[in-house]
């Protein structure tokens, strides 16, 4: 009888410290929703890793570019106390899960293995809350690039537009030869990854800053924003029919297949294009979107922890250091198409574009102009956010005029402060 107590008291506790308890097995599970072709190759690289260091990967894929299904699920399991050990999360929405007290602390690993010194400042400041480290980047993206099917390009003697009007004349002539001038998805995340572009050639990094992280009301209603919209507007005249709902890969699949000339998307694209064995320079062009060139809008990709008890698990340990490994962040940023998170990984690995932006991104750091993407979550929390990526959205899906979308994000900014 006594033994059995101590039998069912054994079960109720394990039953009752499930997460606890289940800490110290070899196993880690990992949220994240990088399901395309190209993601899913360089999440390998964080897999193998993982498995050199003794733990099984228990994969948790949630699809959906930009993350927003991760984090509606992510939301229900934290509410129903079941997170996963680590998932892939984006700016701001880290400080809102660490405010939470949910993350663990890294302060000790990151000492042991020097992240302080090897991170750039801008990234640190999300990974770390209040000082301490709580995520691990392991890539550094760049929102304001244009992808193009050099063919195309090379048939219609077009070379990379040094303005938006340029732009805007170069599509003309793509759509006379039969082409779709620009691969579009219609989900929210992908015309508000658009609008990062179209406010940085707009205005430059100061106004974005001033409208897209400071909110300042003068800068979101300005004369200079209802120009950032008149670019999406134009940008709307280049899509195809069929671009509501698209996902972000089908579109990049357009331009590497021929039928489309280019997309305006994030790095994460050229992943797609080094998955289908195509390269820089002589299948497809990388550039800077008109007026934003040399600018860095930035994206990073980190892992949070989710405490378990009052510190992480030795899987999570063995996770955050999978992550911030150097060798690791060589390889798995030559597959998703960014560069590493870690400024000491040397550049030669890399092709002509992912140089490029390394390089822009050292003049950036010092310039102090590398500014965060609004549409990744790097420029604002996600309720302002949220409301921002509503206006962009109905404006790019209807008639309505610049000036009128600059007094709706002005009023949406207001209301969501
Ligand atoms: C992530 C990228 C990802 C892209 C498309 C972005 O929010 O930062 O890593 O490739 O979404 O899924």
């Amino acid at each position: 009888m006594f033994k059995k107590r101590i039998a069912a008291l054994v079960v109720g506790v394990v039953a009752l410290h499930g997460v606890s308890a289940l800490a110290d097995t070899k196993q880690v599970e990992v949220m994240h929703w990088w399901t395309s072709g190209g993601e899913a190759k360089a999440l390998g690289v964080l897999k193998d890793g993982l498995k050199q260091r003794g733990y099984t990967w228990k994969d948790a894929p949630i699809a959906g570019g930009g993350g927003e299904a991760a984090r509606t699920v992510l939301k229900a399991r934290v509410a129903s106390d079941n997170p996963p050990d680590a998932i892939q999360m984006l700016g701001f929405t880290i400080a809102e899960y660490a405010e939470q007290d949910y993350l663990a602390n890294l302060d000790p690993l990151a000492a042991k293995e020097g992240w302080d010194k090897v991170v750039p400042a801008p990234i640190q400041r999300f990974s770390k809350h209040d000082g301490h480290w709580v995520a691990v980047p392991v890539d550094i993206h760049r929102t304001n690039w244009i992808w193009a099917n050099k063919k195309i390009f090379d048939q219609l003697h077009l070379t990379p537009p040094q303005s938006f009007d340029q732009l805007v004349a170069d599509a003309a002539v793509i759509r006379k030869a039969g082409y779709i001038p620009l691969a579009h998805g219609g989900q929210p995340w992908q015309e508000a990854t658009i609008f990062d572009s179209a406010v940085m050639s707009a205005g430059g990094p100061k106004f974005y800053t001033q409208a897209l992280v400071n909110l300042d009301p003068a800068a979101l209603g300005s004369k200079t924003m209802e120009k950032a919209f008149d670019q999406m507007r134009a940008l709307r005249g280049m899509v195809d029919p069929n671009f509501p709902g698209r996902d972000w890969n089908l579109a990049t699949s357009m331009v590497i297949n021929g039928k489309a000339a280019m997309q305006i998307m994030g790095d994460w694209a050229k992943g797609e294009f080094v998955n289908a064995g195509k390269k820089a320079g002589t299948d497809y062009l990388c550039f800077q979107y008109p007026g934003t060139q040399g600018d860095f809008i930035f994206n990073t990709d980190q892992f949070a922890t989710f405490k378990k008890g009052d510190a992480a698990s030795p899987g999570e340990l063995a996770f955050a250091s999978t992550v911030m490994d150097k060798g690791n962040q060589a390889k798995f940023n030559q597959i998703k198409g960014s560069i590493p998170a870690r400024l000491d990984v040397p550049a030669d690995g890399l092709d002509e574009c992912g140089q490029k932006s390394m390089a822009d991104l050292r003049t950036a750091l010092k310039n102090g102009t590398m500014v965060g993407s609004f549409a990744h979550g790097h420029a604002m929390p996600d309720g302002p956010k949220n409301a921002v990526y509503d206006v962009v959205t109905h404006f790019f899906n209807s008639n309505q005029s610049s000036a009128d979308a600059v007094k709706q994000l002005v009023q949406a900014i207001n209301n969501a402060k």
